[in-house]
């Protein structure tokens, strides 16, 4: 019997709310805009695999080693909530050589579920977190988590994580603010065929499918690369997974899940970010360790956009020299369309372009807090519904900005090291979520732009 989640929804959605984190450090970065870059950026190990990767460990009583997190504070804050539910862990990543960041060596060991509840104060600082209801039903045959928060970046529901979860066996009930699951008899493979492609109830339900008695198959999954990551992973573990990057999984659950080595790879989105800096500023820079076939949609709007994109035998090579920025439109998709995790900073390359581009988002219905800012230091933007028009302009010119997510900061970023003048961004933390050391790698670059702390 398959489930179409479609039609098993809960109804259970929660609004965006204005991310917290644990880092709520008011530092601000300071651009001097106007410079070139020149060299070499190390790519870190990918958030959105390192994340569902931590999760991961639940599945085990034996040890997973992790090697290549990067240091963020989201993994920081999702390490938090993993040891409320009873996780070990052991880091010995040397983290020495000042022009190379090899990531960080977790050894992660989640022996005994000494607590299945995730509470409010944890989950609502990051939505990850609430990928540990797959695991914690599959494992314990319970859980109670809190509904998650996140990004500010539109309403997102969690309707087909839970269905998807329902389909496998899970009792679900929503119980003040808090999603209470059951098992007590195991959760059984089943099929699901979600309506929607999502990164996190794809997740949620393979996580709970590798422990779970027989078949899953899902249907119209993300085929998202850090998708595949976690698959990968859970293969090492002893699962048995079919069909890993494609929109079809076939997993068969085992009783019990062994401990594995697995390297978290490397970040598209940091690829992608400083592949628009780069565009936006002209210039020649190496992103060390990064995969081209992981952004091939973003690369070819680079390419069309007048950089030159190249594969190197340590990473990806990007130059802009002497060309403009042409206009390109584009269209967030799931993977492997334009992400929508590169759409504020393709907009702030747009920003200056030779003419006018068109950028629809497709994913999230509010992501556009980044415009108003990009408007300050000068663009010309103007949005309607899921789409901003943005006339290219001659010049930016250095403001201060701040903005309400990760990805709309970065963009920020990119835009001031193109703006004549200063241009300080405020609220860091949104940065420190999810880019390592970046004002060190740009600047490394030739960038001038520093962390200034009050
Ligand atoms: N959706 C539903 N119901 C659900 C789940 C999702 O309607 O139960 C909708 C969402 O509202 C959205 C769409 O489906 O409109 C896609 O959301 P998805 O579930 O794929 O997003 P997510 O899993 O919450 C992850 C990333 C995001 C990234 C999206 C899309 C992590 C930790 N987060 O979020 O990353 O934008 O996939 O690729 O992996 C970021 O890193 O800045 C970030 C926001």
């Amino acid at each position: 019997m398959g489930v179409d989640v479609s039609h098993a929804a809960i109804g259970a959605s929660v609004h965006g709310q204005q991310i917290n984190t644990e880092n709520s450090s008011m530092d601000r970065i300071k651009i001097i805009g106007g410079r070139k870059l020149h060299g070499t950026i190390p790519i870190s190990g990918a958030k959105n695999a390192a994340l569902p990767l931590l999760i991961t460990s639940l599945l085990t009583p034996d040890m997973l080693t992790l090697k290549n997190v990067p240091n963020l504070a989201d993994v920081n804050l999702l390490l938090r909530i993993l040891r409320n539910h009873g996780l070990d862990l052991t880091i010995d990543g040397k983290r020495a050589a000042p022009r190379n960041y090899p990531g960080e060596t977790f050894h992660l060991s989640a022996r005994d579920i000494v607590d299945t509840t995730a509470p409010y104060e944890m989950v609502a600082k990051m939505r990850a977190s609430f990928w540990v209801l797959g695991p914690l039903i599959a494992r314990c045959g319970k859980a109670r988590v809190s509904m998650p928060g996140g990004c500010a970046i539109g309403t997102r529901p969690v309707d087909l994580h839970l269905a998807g979860l329902k389909a496998l066996g899970a009792e679900i009930d929503i119980d003040g603010g808090d999603v209470v699951a059951a098992a007590p008899n195991g959760l059984t493979g089943n099929r699901v065929v979600f309506p929607k492609v999502s990164v996190g109830a794809t997740i949620n339900v393979l996580l709970a499918a590798a422990l779970a008695r027989g078949e899953t198959v899902i249907e119209n999954a993300a085929r998202e690369p850090e998708v595949g990551d976690v698959a990968t992973c859970l293969v090492k573990m002893g699962a048995k997974i079919e069909g890993i990057g494609s929109s079809t999984l076939h997993i068969e659950g085992r009783h019990q899940l062994e401990g594995a080595v697995h390297s978290v790879l490397p970040d598209r989105i940091e690829t992608g970010t400083y592949a628009m800096a780069v565009a936006a500023t002209g210039g020649d820079v190496v992103l060390e360790g990064a995969r081209l076939d992981l952004l091939q949609a973003a690369f070819d709007a680079l390419g069309e956009a007048g950089a030159e994109i190249s594969e190197t035998e340590t990473g990806v090579r990007v130059r802009r020299n002497g060309s403009g920025v042409a206009p390109v439109s584009i269209e967030t998709q799931p993977f492997p369309g334009f992400p929508t995790d590169l759409q504020a900073q393709f907009m702030g390359l747009m920003s200056k372009a030779d003419g006018t581009s068109v950028i629809r988002e497709t994913i999230f219905e509010n992501r556009f807090m980044h415009v108003q800012e990009l408007v300050r230091l000068g663009a010309d933007i103007k949005l309607h519904g899921d789409a901003a028009t943005i006339k290219g302009v001659a010049e930016l010119h250095g403001a201060q900005v701040m903005a309400t997510d990760l990805r709309a900061s970065v963009s920020l970023v990119i835009a001031g090291l193109t703006a004549e003048g200063e241009t300080t961004v405020n609220r860091v933390y949104h940065l420190d979520r999810g880019f390592e050391r970046l004002e060190e790698k740009l600047s490394r670059c030739g960038a001038e732009i520093e962390r200034v702390s009050d």
